[in-house]
């Protein structure tokens, strides 16, 4: 049975784009890590930065359908960003830290980032045929730009260095697993981990302006954010159109 497997590169632009052109002649569940991304890239346009040699930074194709990867519905699709999220956030609770998922696939441990993914699909009719995950980990850097709001890494949590490649062995196979088991078992998992469930924070509505305080109260299995404001309405939001105020 193929499994993701890991080539590491020392330099590529972004390994979301090194696996999107090598795409059609990688196998399925092929993973390529690099050193140094010199354009990492992440959500909204925004770059991804991450000193060289100091943090995980991979991507996964996975083809669905194939290789004991269940076919996946477009509709469904939220399910990758499930199965990506749970495995980071066990993998790191394997390793001693506990994590929460800030919606949609934002790795945190307390009130700061330590993951961000870049998941990117290609549709096929009603089915997702493939996808590029895109993980971007923070694990030996200790001090980040001024620009980067909330970061923190494995090392400033524990105290301690990792070795990259060693921890990338630990958490492919826990990836693997969740990729071959998306659906709602793991969608209530999901729900369960989520970062401020439950409770009343601020927020603001990105579509308005407007600032509210809320309470998250469920993800729909296709991805929307649920949240109830405090004066008891409840609010679905799509990517991008709320913002957490930290
Ligand atoms: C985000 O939180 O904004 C998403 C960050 C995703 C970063 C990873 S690093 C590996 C892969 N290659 C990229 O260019 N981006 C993703």
């Amino acid at each position: 049975m193929e499994q993701l497997t890991a080539e590491w590169l020392d330099e590529v632009d972004s390994t979301n784009n090194e696996v999107y052109r090598r795409a059609d002649e990688l196998d399925n569940l092929s993973v390529i890590a690099a050193v140094c991304q010199t354009a990492g890239r992440g959500q909204r346009n925004n770059k991804w930065l991450a000193r060289p040699g100091e943090n995980l930074t991979f991507s996964a194709l996975v083809r669905f359908g194939q290789d004991g990867i269940p076919p996946l519905g477009a509709a469904l699709q939220f399910g990758i960003s499930e199965a990506a999220s749970l495995s980071v956030s066990e993998y790191l609770e394997k390793e001693g830290i506990a994590s929460t998922i800030k919606w949609p696939n934002d790795i945190y441990v307390r009130n700061r980032k330590i993951c961000g993914m870049l998941t990117e699909n290609t549709l096929c009719r009603d089915s997702v045929s493939r996808s590029i995950i895109g993980i971007g980990l923070n694990v030996n850097q200790v001090s980040f730009p001024p620009e980067l709001p909330n970061p923190t890494s494995m090392a400033l949590v524990s105290g301690h260095e990792y070795d990259l490649r060693s921890e990338l062995s630990r958490l492919l196979p826990i990836l693997d697993r969740r990729l071959r088991m998306t659906g709602p078992a793991q969608h209530d998992e999901y729900v369960g981990r989520i970062y401020r469930l439950g409770v009343l924070e601020e927020y603001s509505d990105c579509r308005t302006g407007e600032r509210f305080v809320g309470k998250i109260m469920d993800v729909s299995p296709s991805g929307l954010l649920v949240v109830e404001t405090k004066e008891g309405k409840l609010k679905e939001f799509a990517f991008k159109e709320i913002n957490y105020i930290i």
